[in-house]
């Protein structure tokens, strides 16, 4: 899932680029966000992708790209009259590349798409949240303090999104906005396979973890959403990361 954007204006609420599943999850399983009112706009890269999604769950949809600044201005564009409730900066890639193999693309990529393009939606958004005094959620992870082998960048642009996430509160708290963040831990989505890691690494890796992790088992995406869900309704909450992991960072 890409970013969500979520508007409480009794009918609607917002939120960006997603696979479907974890979608319906969010919208079927928590129930969270209908209940509570809010309408849904997705957003993302793939059209698509991202009209079959949009069609299949009865929500609205955006084109937008986290590396393509002016795609914000589309995003924006939707919620300059009637403001915006939320925010979930979601989209991110994560690739494991050695150090030795890491070329000035690879930095670039990463940083513009995990921190320049979350932070730079956040700019663009920000008439809009104001007229809400919205919620700001950030989608890091658990990685920014816990060593990952080849995901330096990964984890140096997931902890920038932290850092942000901290200073970002204290300087929207004035205008009554919000800035959280959720720290997943080993959840269980299409993004492992886009690492660049074998199927045999992946399945070692799990397994691996999975004794490791003191709830024994990946994450569910629905899980992350409920505590997404939950920082919108923790609304004397600020500056803070939630870890979604199992417990993982405990040990
Ligand atoms: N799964 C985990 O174990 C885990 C652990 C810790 C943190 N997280 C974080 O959780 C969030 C969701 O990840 P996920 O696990 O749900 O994986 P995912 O399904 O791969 O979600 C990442 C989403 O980001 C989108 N994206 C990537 N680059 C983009 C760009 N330039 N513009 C627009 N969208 C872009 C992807 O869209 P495309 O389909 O177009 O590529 C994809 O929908 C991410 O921030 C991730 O870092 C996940």
């Amino acid at each position: 899932m890409g970013i969500l954007l979520l508007k409480k204006s009794r009918k609607n609420a917002k939120n960006s680029s997603g696979y479907r599943r974890k979608l319906r999850h969010w919208l079927r399983d928590s129930q969270v966000i209908k209940k509570k009112g809010y309408t849904v706009t997705i957003a993302g890269r793939h059209k698509g992708r991202i009209c079959r999604a949009a069609s299949e769950l009865g929500l609205e949809y955006i084109i937008a790209d986290m590396t393509d600044l002016d795609s914000f201005k589309e995003i924006a564009s939707q919620f300059q009259n009637h403001g915006l409730d939320v925010l979930v900066n979601n989209a991110a890639m994560a690739k494991f590349i050695p150090l030795d193999e890491l070329s000035p693309s690879d930095y670039l990529l990463f940083f513009n798409t995990n921190f320049r393009g979350p932070i730079e939606l956040i700019r663009e958004l920000l008439p809009a949240l104001k007229k809400k005094c919205g919620s700001i959620t950030n989608i890091s992870s658990i990685a920014v303090n816990n060593g990952l082998v080849n995901g330096s960048l990964y984890a140096a642009t997931k902890g920038a999104l932290e850092a942000a996430t901290r200073s970002l509160a204290v300087e929207l708290a004035p205008k009554k906005i919000r800035v959280n963040a959720v720290a997943p831990g080993a959840i269980d989505t299409p993004l492992a396979a886009k690492t660049g890691r074998s199927k045999k690494e992946l399945l070692q890796r799990r397994a691996m973890l999975e004794q490791i992790i003191p709830l024994q088992r990946y994450g569910k995406p629905e899980e992350v959403a409920q505590v997404a869900c939950a920082q919108l309704e923790a609304t004397y909450v600020t500056g803070s990361v939630w870890c979604v992991d199992g417990g993982v960072h405990i040990v």
